[in-house]
C-alpha cells in the first residue's frame, strides 16, 4: 500500500492517506529551537536539548500522541474534527487529508463537511519559537458557524525524564495564567524573587489575528474525565471553561469562533515558545499581521532550496533523483545539524556530538555546502585530544583547550564514555580529504587549531597525531587495537584485540597523508607514511586475509572473528567493502570479495552486516548477540553500511551492482511497500530487519543516522562518479547499462558545470571521450606527481570557465 508521493518541483513529500504505518516525521527549526512533527501533527518541541529543554509532551512508543492539535467544530450541529486526521480520526471516507512535508515546514490540509482547513507549521529562520498558521475556508454553499481550538500539552518541567517520572515534584511547580492573547505557563515562579532566577521557565501559547473567545490552561479540564485527545470534553461542548492549572498538568488551549460565508476564509496564527511575558507579547503582536507567515515560509524555502541547489541530477531513475536532489540531501543536513539529538526514537538524552557519527555526517554535505562543513570540521578537530585520540562524545558546551577527557573521572561521569574508540579520529581522513578535494582549499592543512585538552597545532599535524594514536595503540600481531569498540558498537574485541576495519581505515589514512604530503612537498612525511603503509599492508595480508575473505577481527585471546566455516558470523560486510575503498584490495581481489558479499550477504532489502546471525556461537564481547537474529548489528541490514558497498562496487566500475544495492535499500524505491517498510519513504533509517525475521523488510530508527551521509557519498562519488581531488575533478560514473544518458548540474569552486553523460552502448563505467566546452580533454599526468597518467576522465580545475558544458561519452 502506498500513502504518498514525491513532488520534486516543490521539494515536498505529499501524504494523501493519513493512516500511515508509523508516524512519518519532519524536522522544523534547529536544535536551538527544535520541533519534530508527524503527518498527524504528533511530536514535540524543545529548546536546545530534547532531554533537558522539553517544552511539550510526547509519549514515545505510543500512538503518536499528543502533538500540535487544532480542532474544528461545527457550532450548529456540534460535530468536531481535527485539522490533522488524528487525534479525532474521522472516518476516511468522509475526511480527506493531505500532508506536505517540506524543507523546514509541514502543511496539513483537510476537507470535512465542506470545510477546508490548512495548518502550516514551521519555525521561522533563526527564531526560537514556532508558528502554526491556520486557514479555514467554507467550501460549501451555505453560511457556517465554526469554532477552532488550538491545544498543546506543556511539560511540567524541562527535563523530559523528570516530567515523566518524578511526579511527586514536577506536578507541584507549575501554573498557568491567561493574558488576553495567550496562556502563560510558569515553572518554579517563586524563584523569580530568589537569587537564582535562572530556575524559572515561562512558556506561552498564543493566538494572533483573531480574538480569543474562551481559554483553558489545565489539561484535566480541557480533556475531561476518562477522555483522550480524540474526544476532549471542552471541544465537544464548544467552549473552554477557563480553568487554569495550579499544580497537576498544565496545557495551553485557546478557542476562537467565527462565521464563514460560502467561499470565505478566516486566517489566524497559533504561536508557541519559551519566553517571558513581555517577549511573548512582542512576538504575538507581530503576528497580528497574518501575512507574515507567507513571507517567512518563502525565506525558509529560499534558505533550504539554495542549500540543495548545488547538485541537481536527472537520471532515468526518479527514485534516485528524488533522493539525491532533495530528500537524501535534506536528511544529510538534518543529521549534520541535529546529530543524534532528538527524533521519535531518540528522546534527546545524548547531550553532545558522537565523534565518529559527526565526522561522517559532515561528508554528506560537503558537495552541497563546503563552508558549512568547514566550520564543523574545525570544531571536530578541536575535539581531538593532544595525544591524537578523539573525544568519543563532544559536549554541546565544548570548550577547546579546556576539556576533560576519557582519562578523567569527570568526563566519564558527565558523558558515560569510559574510554577511546579505535576508529573515531580515523574518520577525519576521508572527511578532510573530501573537503579539500571539493574546494581545493589545501591551505586548511596549515591552519592552527587547538586540541580539546591542551595545546594547538596545524591541521596537518592533527592528522599526523591521529595516525600516531593508532600506532601507539597496537594490539596483538601489531595491528590497531579494537579499544572500546570500532565503528561497530557491538564488537568488543578486548583492549589488545584487533579490528580489521580499523586496520583498513588506517591504511587509507596513510594514503590520504601521502597525498597531502606530496601536495605540501613534505618528502619526509611522504616517505614515512609510505613506509608505514607498506608495512601495515604486509601485516594485513598475513593476518587479516583468510581463504577467500577479509576477517572482521582478532580478539585479545587470539580468536579470529569472521572466518570461512565458522558456524556464525563467518562473513562480514565492512572489511570487504573497506578493503576496496581503502585501496588495499586490487581489482581482481576486490571483485572476488564483492562477489562473495553478493552471494552470501545480499538480500532483497540490501546487504546484511554479517551472516549468519549470532545465536549460540558468539565470542565473549560480541554484544550483537543481545539482539534478535537479523536485527541491527546481529545480521540485520545496517543501512549505513550500504553506502560503503555501493561506493566499493562503483569504484570497481560495476555500476549495475552499485545501483542494485542502492535501490534495494532506497526509501523512495520502497514507497509502494510502505506497510512492510513502516518508516518514511523519504528518509533513511538505521537498519532493516532481514531474512531471519518474520518481519523482513521492516525498518527502524528513522532520520538521525549515518546512513544519510554514507549513501550520499556512495551515490555522488560512486554512482555519479564525481570525484574531485586537489587539482580538478574526475568524472567516473558507475551506472547500470540501462542508463543510456543522464545529466548533472553541479557547482564546483564557484563555477557551474553542466554535465551530460552519454552511454548509448550500455556500459557500466569507463570513458571514451571527455569534452569540456567543445574541446576534447586528453589524458592528464597525475597531478600529485607519480603514478600512471590519469585516464581521459579527468578535468583539471585550471581549464574551467565560469559556466561549463561538459560531455562524457562512456
Ligand atoms: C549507531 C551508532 C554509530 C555506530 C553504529 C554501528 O549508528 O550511532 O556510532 O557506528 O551504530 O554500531
Amino acid at each position: 500500500m502506498k500513502y504518498g508521493y514525491f513532488d520534486p518541483e516543490k521539494r515536498e513529500y505529499v501524504i494523501d492517506k493519513p493512516d500511515t504505518p508509523a508516524p512519518w516525521a519532519n524536522y522544523l527549526g534547529s536544535p536551538a529551537y527544535g520541533a519534530i512533527i508527524s503527518n498527524n501533527a504528533g511530536g514535540y518541541s524543545f529548546v536546545k536539548s530534547g532531554a533537558a529543554g522539553r517544552l511539550i509532551r510526547y509519549r514515545f512508543n505510543e500512538q503518536d500522541r499528543p502533538g500540535r492539535y487544532v480542532y474544528l467544530r461545527d457550532d450548529e450541529d456540534g460535530d468536531y474534527w481535527s485539522a490533522s486526521w488524528q487525534p479525532v480520526g474521522k472516518p476516511l471516507n468522509q475526511y480527506k487529508s493531505i500532508c506536505r512535508h517540506g524543507t523546514g515546514y509541514t502543511q496539513i490540509e483537510a476537507d470535512y463537511k465542506d470545510i477546508h482547513s490548512q495548518a502550516l507549521y514551521y519555525v521561522p529562520q533563526d527564531a526560537d519559537y514556532e508558528v502554526w498558521k491556520v486557514k479555514v475556508t467554507n467550501s460549501g454553499n451555505k453560511a457556517r458557524k465554526i469554532s477552532c481550538f488550538g491545544f498543546v500539552e506543556f511539560t511540567c518541567e524541562s527535563f523530559y525524564e523528570q516530567d515523566q517520572v518524578n511526579l511527586q515534584y514536577t506536578q507541584f511547580i507549575t501554573r498557568t495564567y491567561f493574558k488576553e492573547k495567550f496562556i502563560l505557563q510558569t515553572i518554579n515562579e517563586n524563584c523569580l524573587n530568589a537569587v537564582n532566577e535562572s530556575r524559572v521557565d515561562t512558556r506561552f501559547f498564543a493566538l494572533a489575528g483573531a480574538k480569543v473567545a474562551t481559554y483553558c490552561g489545565d489539561r484535566a479540564a480541557f480533556l475531561g474525565k476518562y477522555r483522550d485527545y480524540g474526544n476532549p470534553v471542552s471541544v465537544e461542548n464548544g467552549k473552554l471553561d477557563g480553568t487554569l492549572n495550579y499544580n497537576m498538568n498544565p496545557c495551553g488551549a485557546l478557542h476562537t469562533a467565527f462565521d464563514l460565508a460560502p467561499n470565505e476564509t478566516k486566517e489566524f496564527v497559533f504561536l508557541l515558545g519559551q519566553k517571558r511575558e513581555a517577549q511573548a507579547n512582542e512576538i504575538v503582536s507581530r503576528y497580528e499581521d497574518t501575512s507574515l507567515p507567507e513571507k517567512e515560509i518563502d525565506k525558509l524555502k529560499t534558505y533550504w532550496h539554495s542549500r540543495l541547489a548545488n547538485l541537481k541530477v536527472n537520471t532515468p531513475d526518479d527514485n534516485f533523483n528524488n533522493m539525491i536532489n532533495t530528500w537524501n540531501a535534506y536528511q544529510c543536513f538534518i543529521t549534520f545539524v541535529w546529530s543524534r539529538a532528538a527524533s521519535l526514537t531518540y528522546c534527546g538524552q545524548r547531550n553532545g556530538y558522537g565523534y565518529r557519527d559527526t565526522v561522517q555526517d559532515i561528508q554528506g554535505i560537503i558537495h552541497l555546502d563546503p563552508e558549512m562543513a568547514l566550520e564543523k570540521i574545525k570544531f571536530m578537530i578541536s575535539a581531538q585530544v593532544n595525544h591524537g585520540g578523539a573525544l568519543p562524545l563532544v559536549k554541546y558546551s565544548h570548550n577547546p583547550g579546556h576539556e576533560d577527557k576519557p582519562e578523567d573521572e569527570s568526563y566519564r561521569k558527565s558523558t558515560g564514555h569510559p574510554s577511546y574508540r579505535a576508529d573515531d579520529a580515523l574518520w577525519l581522513f576521508p572527511t578532510v580529504w573530501k573537503y579539500v578535494a571539493e574546494t581545493g582549499n589545501a591551505a586548511l592543512l596549515d591552519e592552527v587549531i587547538p586540541y580539546a585538552d591542551k595545546g594547538k597545532d596545524t591541521l596537518f599535524n592533527h592528522l599526523k597525531k591521529a595516525i600516531g594514536f593508532s600506532l601507539n595503540n597496537l594490539g596483538i600481531h601489531g595491528l590497531p587495537a579494537g579499544l572500546h569498540a570500532d565503528w561497530n558498537d557491538c564488537l568488543r574485541l578486548g583492549a589488545k584485540g584487533v579490528s580489521v576495519f580499523v586496520a583498513l581505515q588506517l591504511y587509507y589514512a596513510f594514503e590520504i597523508m601521502i597525498r597531502f604530503a606530496k601536495y605540501k612537498k613534505d618528502s619526509a612525511t611522504e616517505k614515512e607514511m609510505t613506509k608505514q603503509k607498506d608495512r601495515f599492508g604486509k601485516i594485513i595480508e598475513e593476518r587479516c586475509w583468510k581463504d577467500d575473505r577479509f576477517v572482521r577481527g582478532i580478539t585479545e585471546h587470539d580468536v579470529t572473528v569472521g572466518k570461512k566455516g565458522d558456524p556464525e558470523a563467518n562473513i562480514w560486510l565492512n572489511p570487504q567493502s573497506w578493503a576496496v575503498i581503502s585501496g588495499y584490495a586490487d581489482e581482481a581481489r576486490g571483485k572476488a570479495i564483492l562477489d562473495l558479499v553478493h552471494k552470501e550477504l545480499n538480500t532483497k532489502y540490501g546487504a546484511r552486516i554479517m551472516s549468519p546471525s549470532y545465536r549460540k556461537h558468539a565470542f565473549d564481547g560480541a554484544l550483537a548477540l543481545l539482539f534478535n537474529p537479523s536485527t541491527k548489528e546481529n545480521g540485520g541490514i545496517f543501512l549505513q553500511t550500504q553506502g560503503w558497498i555501493i561506493l566499493a562496487e562503483a569504484l570497481l566500475g560495476r555500476g549495475a551492482r552499485a545501483v542494485e544495492y542502492y535501490l534495494e535499500s532506497c526509501p523512495a524505491a520502497q514507497n509502494e511497500i510502505a506497510d512492510t517498510r513502516l518508516m518514511e519513504p523519504y528518509a533513511y533509517s538505521q537498519f532493516t530487519e532481514s531474512v531471519d525475521s518474520p518481519f523482513e523488510g521492516r525498518s527502524h530508527v528513522h532520520w538521525l543516522t549515518g546512513t544519510a551521509s554514507t549513501v550520499m557519498v556512495g551515490s555522488v562519488e560512486g554512482i555519479l562518479g564525481l570525484r574531485p581531488d586537489i587539482d580538478g575533478l574526475r568524472l567516473s560514473p558507475a551506472i547500470p547499462s540501462s542508463w543510456k544518458s543522464f545529466t548533472m548540474e553541479k557547482s564546483f569552486r564557484g563555477k557551474k558545470l553542466n554535465i551530460k553523460v552519454n552511454n548509448p552502448d550500455g556500459h557500466e563505467s569507463g570513458c571514451k571521450k571527455l569534452t569540456v566546452n567543445g574541446t576534447v580533454v586528453e589524458p592528464q599526468p597525475s597531478p600529485q606527481g607519480e603514478g600512471s597518467p590519469l585516464e581521459g576522465d579527468y578535468i583539471p580545475a585550471s581549464i574551467l570557465k565560469q559556466e561549463n558544458e561538459i560531455v562524457l561519452d562512456m
